[in-house]
């Protein structure tokens, strides 16, 4: 086609995209180049701000290395992973999902721990956290065998993968549910901590004047074969972050009962009881955002 004014370009490029064979690629990439070129004349994008998004894109690449992804958390702070997790978990149907985003942090094969086994592989100060819970199916029956793959960062607000002072998969285990359905573990209390911002993404935050900050929390990961992996976060209700956090991700069903007991004596501890519910359907894992 010879193109004759703007429309024509659009025109072009839609019937270009339609000749994929795959029809899911033909449906993706049809809607993106519909909504980007509606986006591009309703910005009237100059020709400096288009060699800005070229730098922009070329420069989230080049951040992105085996310990850290910058396009997972450049997603993340656009709020499109929780958009894309709450649309795939039930949001939209009668039911609050229980899910939550995956974020930048989870590692394949964590170690296998039994339950009751604490998280703890090299000394990390912090107030101590009793975890247990129950995973249970759609009509409430408990779940054998469920893989529950537990991480979070360190009272200084670190992962392992981004702290030299712990030691490998510190904080993190995967635990398996008994005939009850129920597991246990022992850890120290996570504190909030701020996303990484040393790259293209921390450049968007400061422009946006937001703060960095994600309230604490742990991730699990919920895995059975005929059920619906599940991927979630438990936050505790005292965080002064929940409703900033810069990724999105705290939903009401998301918020956990922290009991804690000793308060500000030295013998204080924390104890956190959570209950999963898991869907029937296809187990899938996630792949890896980190080695
Ligand atoms: C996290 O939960 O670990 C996280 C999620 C999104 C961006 C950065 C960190
Ligand atoms: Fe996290």
């Amino acid at each position: 086609m010879i193109i004759r004014d703007p429309d024509m370009v659009t025109e072009a490029a839609l019937a270009a995209v339609a000749r994929a064979s795959d029809q899911r690629h033909a449906e993706i990439m049809s809607a993106l180049v519909r909504h980007l070129h509606a986006f591009l004349r309703d910005v009237r994008l100059t020709d400096a701000e288009l060699e800005t998004a070229f730098d922009f894109a070329n420069r989230i690449g080049q951040a992105t290395t085996d310990s850290h992804n910058e396009a997972a958390l450049f997603s993340d702070v656009l709020g499109a992973s929780t958009l894309v997790c709450l649309l795939n978990n039930g949001m939209t149907g009668p039911t609050e999902t229980g899910a939550a985003l995956l974020g930048p942090f989870w590692r394949l094969n964590a170690p296998e721990m039994e339950n009751g086994a604490s998280l703890l592989r090299s000394p990390t100060p912090g107030t101590p956290l009793d975890v247990s819970g129950q995973v249970r199916d759609a009509r409430g029956a408990p779940i054998e065998g469920v893989r529950v793959d537990v991480w979070h960062a360190s009272p200084v607000g670190l992962y392992e993968s981004q702290d030299p002072e712990q030691a490998d998969m510190n904080l993190r285990g995967v635990f398996k549910t008994d005939a009850d359905g129920r597991f246990q573990f022992h850890t120290v209390r996570p504190l909030g901590y701020p996303v990484p911002t040393d790259g293209p993404t921390g450049e968007v935050l400061r422009a946006q004047r937001r703060q960095p900050n994600r309230p604490a929390h742990l991730h699990f990961l919920l895995y059975r074969e005929g059920f619906r992996t599940l991927i979630t976060q438990v936050f505790p209700d005292d965080d002064p972050h929940l409703a900033e956090d810069p990724v999105f991700g705290v939903t009401p069903a998301l918020i956990g009962d922290f009991v804690v007991s000793g308060r500000g004596t030295p013998d204080e501890r924390c104890a956190l009881m959570c209950n999963f519910t898991l869907e029937a359907g296809t187990a899938r894992l996630p792949t890896p955002p980190i080695k």
